[in-house]
């Protein structure tokens, strides 16, 4: 496969899926030679942003931090994938104007439908105020007005939505499969 250097940044309310479909992408494109690496919000913040919190300066910094990352690497042709919350569209579209080819990917899923799940059962802490500054329960969430993919995952299946963005990067140019000539029918 062939691929150009781009961003591909799943952001939307914790639980809404963006790991595991950033991961489920990820091992698509690895499976098809790609070159391409994933910054997961959580597992940032074990080390390159080990110490911030949730205020939003923190977050606004965290984002600085993983989208700088992206930058470094979307620039030398391997593709970045990121996953974080990223609450302030101010935040992501500062990265989005410092990175040539970035492509937003929205994780819609209701938070009645995220407090339900509650796969960390950190909303049933925020919601009985035990954490403070829960994204989407006592802390703002500014969904993009012009994502380059949206994902409603309470809707779609994790399969579904993979195809949704692998399709749309094929669309954009930026992913090709190099199948050889006789892969296809002559006609
Ligand atoms: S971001 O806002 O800076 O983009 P990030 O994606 O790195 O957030 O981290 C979010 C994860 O931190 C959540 O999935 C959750 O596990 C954990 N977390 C802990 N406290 C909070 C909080 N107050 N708000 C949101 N997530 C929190």
């Amino acid at each position: 496969m062939r691929h150009e250097g781009f961003t591909l940044w799943f952001t939307g309310l914790s639980g809404a899926g963006k790991s595991t479909l950033s991961e489920r992408v990820h091992a698509r494109l690895r499976a098809s030679g790609a070159k391409v690496e994933l910054l997961d919000g959580d597992i940032v913040r074990t080390h390159l942003s080990k110490g911030l919190g949730f205020s939003k300066e923190d977050r606004d910094t965290n984002i600085r931090r993983i989208g700088f990352v992206c930058e470094l690497l979307s620039r030398n042709a391997v593709i970045a994938i990121a996953a974080a919350i990223s609450p302030y569209r101010a935040a992501r579209e500062e990265v989005r104007s410092c990175i040539r080819n970035f492509v937003e990917v929205y994780v819609h899923c209701p938070v009645e439908v995220l407090a339900e799940r509650d796969v960390k059962g950190l909303y049933k802490k925020a919601l009985a105020g035990e954490i403070a500054q829960f994204t989407g329960v006592s802390d703002p969430y500014e969904p993009p007005l012009n994502p380059e993919i949206t994902i409603d995952s309470s809707r779609e299946t994790v399969e579904e939505s993979v195809e949704k963005v692998w399709s749309k990067l094929e669309e954009m140019g930026l992913i090709r499969s190099d199948r050889p000539a006789h892969a296809y029918p002559r006609v």
